[in-house]
């Protein structure tokens, strides 16, 4: 898909599809005003039929038409014009594309932002425009054997600015949407395959890849071996009961100068989670495929900031590994040795996922970052308590909190800041060990997040659990390539 900038109105603009908006009680859009005295009053005769009020979700095709370099035209229903904000940008957008996409048309454009969209400037909104449209081509790498579904057929899409001064602006806002594609684009390929394909090696691989795409992706991939010598002790426990190799996947990004502190990304990447000895219950287990997002959401921030090519250094690190019960696998009660050297007793198999990521943060201090970021389908209690909307945020650093819920806001990707504190750090208690690994049910992702903190010390840090955001369950099962927006608006922020 081309994006381009345009300026120009649709009386002017030749495309074989142009989306326009009417906002409700009829009242049509300057740019379905100005095609509308061209193509002899098509649009405000529907209105005054009654066939168009303007109401978001109302959709109208025309085709035929003469005296503009249309070929068609799509009319979308906008809603009030106060309350036309990003939201409703996106979903008249999106439910326009569908008509798009029902046709033959090989380019578009689109005017629907060109009278301001309330809570988004020029920058944005093109923006949105690019993420929306391109998220609208992803399709699921299935296996599917019949049906083969086509290619889509758009191959140029064109944004109408309104000023001459937005024209940078929105051209540098495309150059980051595409990045944002990309980078979700590689997320969703990666979660959304089965765990019998995406294994720790197939992570490895797709790490590889990247560093043969990009100059400034370096990959390192260290084995179990290897890993044993670091003294990774509770990565290794989690991966004991699985005959898949475990890796721990290293990239860096040096787009910065040399010598600057670079951010760590340390993703999650279980690649399939049974809940080991402390198995889970069989219905949605499945979904447990997805418990690699984390790592997912790590490669597609690099590929989306090596696709912008920005000057700033990114470490990542990706524990990967199943969590599988076996005669080898580790046993509620066991007691780990992780590599900051403490002990941890084991009593649920099924809290694995602060087992591979302490050990990962640890070894990220060798790189001095600046900050780290941890992302992770950690704990249902995080679900439990923001849906599927928010993704969870935890933080010993203020600012950095603050920056990254910014982030998620302007990026429609938000996170909910969420509280750490030494009570339910002492829920982690344990007679054995330095502590467990679990803290009971109650404030469940606070205590895993506090779990995570004990592994920090000194060092900025942040934890983003993203179990409720980063997929989608039932008829729209897939993953969404969050929280890749919101990781990529910080980094552009920087
Ligand atoms: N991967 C799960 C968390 C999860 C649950 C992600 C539901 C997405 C949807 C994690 O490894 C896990 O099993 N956590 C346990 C922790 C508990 C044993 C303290 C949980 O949340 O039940
Ligand atoms: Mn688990
Ligand atoms: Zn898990």
């Amino acid at each position: 898909m081309e994006f381009f900038v345009t300026l120009a109105g649709p009386a002017k603009q030749r495309t074989a599809c142009a989306i326009v908006g009417v906002y409700d009680k009829g009242t049509l859009s300057a740019a379905a005003e100005e095609l509308d005295k061209r193509i002899g009053g098509r649009i405000a005769r529907l209105v005054k039929r009654g066939d168009l009020r303007g109401k978001q979700g109302d959709l109208v095709m025309l085709a035929d038409l003469t005296g503009a370099p249309v070929e068609r035209v799509v009319v979308v229903g906008l809603g009030g014009r106060n309350s036309f904000k990003r939201k409703q940008y996106r979903k008249a957008l999106a439910s326009a594309l569908g008509a798009v996409a029902r046709t033959s048309a090989k380019d578009a454009v689109s005017y629907l932002g060109v009278d301001g969209v309330g809570d988004a400037d020029a920058y944005a909104a093109t923006r949105i425009a690019v993420e929306v449209v391109g998220n609208s081509q992803y399709r699921i790498p299935d296996h599917k054997t019949a049906n083969k579904r086509q290619k889509p057929t758009l191959l140029k899409f064109g944004i109408a600015v309104s000023g001459r001064g937005d024209r940078g602006n929105a051209e540098r806002a495309i150059g980051h949407g595409e990045g944002i594609v990309a980078g979700m684009g590689l997320m969703r390929d990666l979660a959304n395959q089965p765990a019998n394909v995406c294994t720790p090696g197939y992570l490895a691989k797709a790490a590889r890849n990247l560093a043969q795409q990009h100059r400034k992706i370096k990959v390192r991939v260290l084995n179990e071996a290897e890993c044993r010598r670091l003294q990774m002790g509770s990565f290794l426990s989690v991966t004991r009961g699985t005959h898949e190799p475990a890796y721990l996947i290293v990239l860096e990004y040096n787009g910065g100068t040399r010598g600057e502190a670079p951010t760590a990304l340390i993703g999650k990447g279980v690649t399939f989670d049974t809940g080991g000895i402390s198995l889970k219950p069989p219905p949605g287990m499945d979904e447990m495929k997805f418990d690699m997002s984390g790592a997912a959401s790590v490669l597609g921030t690099f590929k989306a900031v090596a696709t912008m090519d920005l000057p700033l250094n990114l470490v990542g690190v990706v524990p990967a590994c199943e969590n599988m019960p076996s005669g080898h696998a580790t046993k509620p009660g066991d007691i780990v040795k992780s590599m900051s050297g403490q002990t941890i007793e084991v009593l649920n198999t099924d809290a694995e996922g602060r087992l591979i990521l302490c050990d990962a943060i640890t070894y990220a201090r060798r790189f001095k970052p600046e900050v780290m970021i941890d992302i992770a389908t950690l704990t249902g209690a995080c679900v439990v308590a923001l849906g599927n909307h928010l993704s969870g945020l935890f933080s010993n650093d203020d600012e950095l909190a603050a920056a990254l819920e910014e982030a998620g806001r302007r990026a429609d990707d938000r996170a909910w800041h969420m509280p750490l504190g030494d009570e339910y750090g002492e829920q982690l208690k344990s007679n054995f060990a330095d502590f467990a690994n679990v803290a009971g049910r109650e404030g469940g992702a606070i205590t895993a997040a506090c779990f995570l903190a004990k592994f920090t010390d000194g060092l900025k840090w942040a934890h983003l659990d993203v179990a409720g955001t980063a997929y989608l369950t039932g008829a729209q099962k897939g993953s969404t390539g969050r929280p890749v927006p919101l990781l990529v608006d910080y980094l552009l922020n920087k």
